[in-house]
């Protein structure tokens, strides 16, 4: 059975505070593949559709404790991001059990949970109240969110006008605004510029101080290991090593080698 718990932590854990709990979650997508061409397309129609079911997460079990530092690693495809996206509830489980103690700002693909259309300034809001804040709180946090992005001059544009680096340091700044007690980074840091990743990584060991939990999706080994003292691998879905990073990304290069 699928369960996306809220509860408070038992007496029993409240010790050492839980932040996230996972036990043999799994998250399956199916994929209907749909005919191409128009004609091709009518042909096929007659045949019976292909449904594919790609297990995205498989039965994995783990726990992160109030104020750890996870990098999860793994090639592409290995269910790191679907792995986010549950925690952040974009996704429902498909079976196995995720608790998640406290509000989480997810900072997922760039540009998600943006409009497009609306201004950074608008978006600022639009997402602020998602994340749970009164547009009160969002108004005397908004100076800071903007001096933090550097957007000063492009506030009032349209974010679909905003280049991958605007983007990411619009949903940085907002993520780090919102007394998130779990942060979600998936890659994003990637394209921002030598000078705003910098910033990235200096609001990220904040973070780390204040006693927040970080989950922390990258691709460069240099960083997790800078940031994270413990990783998860994935591979293909599966949890493949779960212990201090260093140790963890020196298994996973080896077997990508
Ligand atoms: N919304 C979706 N619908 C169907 N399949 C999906 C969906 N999201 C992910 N998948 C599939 O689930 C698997 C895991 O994808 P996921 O995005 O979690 O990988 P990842 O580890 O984040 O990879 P990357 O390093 O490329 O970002 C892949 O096979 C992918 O095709
Ligand atoms: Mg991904």
């Amino acid at each position: 059975m699928a369960a996306v718990s809220e509860q408070t932590p038992s007496v029993k854990e409240a010790r050492t505070p839980l932040a996230i709990r996972a036990e043999k979650l799994t998250k399956e997508f199916r994929l209907t593949h749909q005919p191409y061409s128009s004609l091709k397309g009518l042909l096929l129609s007659f045949l019976p559709r292909r449904v594919e079911h790609i297990v995205a997460l498989n039965a994995i079990s783990f726990t992160v404790h109030k104020g750890e530092t996870v990098a999860i690693i793994g090639q592409n495809g290995s269910g790191k991001s679907t792995l986010l996206g549950l925690i952040a509830r974009v996704y429902r489980p498909t079976s196995g059990r995720l608790e998640v103690y406290g509000r989480v700002a997810p900072l997922l693909e760039l540009g998600a949970g943006f409009h497009p259309d609306l201004t950074g300034l608008e978006n600022i809001y639009f997402n602020g109240v998602i994340l749970g804040l009164t547009r009160k709180q969002i108004s005397e946090r908004l100076e800071a969110i903007i001096r933090f992005a550097e957007l000063e001059n492009y506030i009032d544009a349209p974010v679909r006008t905003y280049s991958s680096g605007m983007l990411m340091r619009l949903g940085f700044a907002v993520a780090a605004h919102v007394d998130a007690d779990i942060l979600l980074v998936d890659e994003v840091l990637a394209v921002g510029d030598a000078h705003f990743q910098q910033k990235c990584y200096r609001k990220i060991r904040e973070f780390q101080q204040e006693g927040r939990t970080i989950l922390f999706v990258s691709h460069d080994m240099d960083a997790v290991r800078q940031i994270a003292p413990r990783a998860l691998w994935l591979d293909k879905g599966i949890l493949r090593a779960d212990g201090d990073s260093d140790t963890v990304v020196t298994q996973y290069l080896a077997s990508t080698g």
